[in-house]
């Protein structure tokens, strides 16, 4: 979910000062023009798209990735497209599986929210639970972030789960924070660094 204005800034930024990330199953490397083209095909489904924006919206249009995608690298904000690794680790860069961000929130773009999203042939194989998950170890242990949010429609029942089972807990929305089309008052959540850090000890994740 992208905040509300859209954020423009340095489109040849690139993201080489972030790391590559890795689980057991899958490499998170960060996002770099070369993948504009792969995000555009999966904005462009209607099914991954249900609870998001409306296909077709410039917004979700490569111009439009491009002009959120590398605006906000310094303060180490981007996003990693997800790929698997094969038996051998190597990464096989031509089969996206889908991205996660870490990406500003609010207005004023002081906190930071957590974004999701995987082709549809792909959902329902752990992906994302294991993906998001690495990404939220590198945004509390690596970038020391306090709280992170994720942003939803109150209906995208994956997401909810998906974010419950990441440890997210329920906050007031901003009124202000639509999503979806016809838009709706988004249901936001957010999981704290000691909450995350309690359930990585409990081997939760
Ligand atoms: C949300 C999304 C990223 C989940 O990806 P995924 O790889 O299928 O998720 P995982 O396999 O890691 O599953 C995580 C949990 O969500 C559950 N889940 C997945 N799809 C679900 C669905 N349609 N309904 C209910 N629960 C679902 C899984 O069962 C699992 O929970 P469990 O271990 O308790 O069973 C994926 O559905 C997606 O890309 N949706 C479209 C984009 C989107 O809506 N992004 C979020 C915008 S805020």
């Amino acid at each position: 979910v992208q905040p509300k204005n859209v954020i423009r800034g340095n489109h040849d930024m690139t993201t080489t000062a972030l790391p590559e990330l890795r689980t057991a199953r899958l490499a998170l490397r960060p996002r770099t023009v070369a993948d504009l083209d792969l995000i555009a095909a999966l904005n462009a489904d209607p099914e991954v798209m249900r609870y998001i924006a409306p296909v077709g919206d410039p917004a979700m249009g490569r111009d439009g990735i491009a002009a959120r995608s590398f605006s906000h690298v310094a303060r180490g904000l981007s996003y990693w497209s997800v790929f698997p690794l094969t038996a051998a680790r190597d990464l096989l860069g031509q089969d996206l599986l889908g991205y996660v961000g870490l990406i500003p929130d609010g207005d004023a773009h002081e906190q930071v929210q957590i974004s999701y999203r995987f082709a549809a042939r792909h959902w329902g194989k752990g992906h994302a639970f294991e993906a998001v998950t690495r990404l939220l170890r590198h945004g509390f242990e690596t970038l020391a972030l306090p709280e992170i949010a994720i942003v939803t429609h109150p209906e995208n029942a994956a997401s909810l789960r998906l974010a419950t089972k990441l440890g997210f807990e329920p906050v007031p929305a901003r009124l202000e924070t639509l999503i979806g089309a016809p838009p709706v008052v988004a249901t936001r959540m957010v999981l704290r660094r000691a909450s995350f850090a309690a359930a990585s000890r409990q081997g939760a994740r």
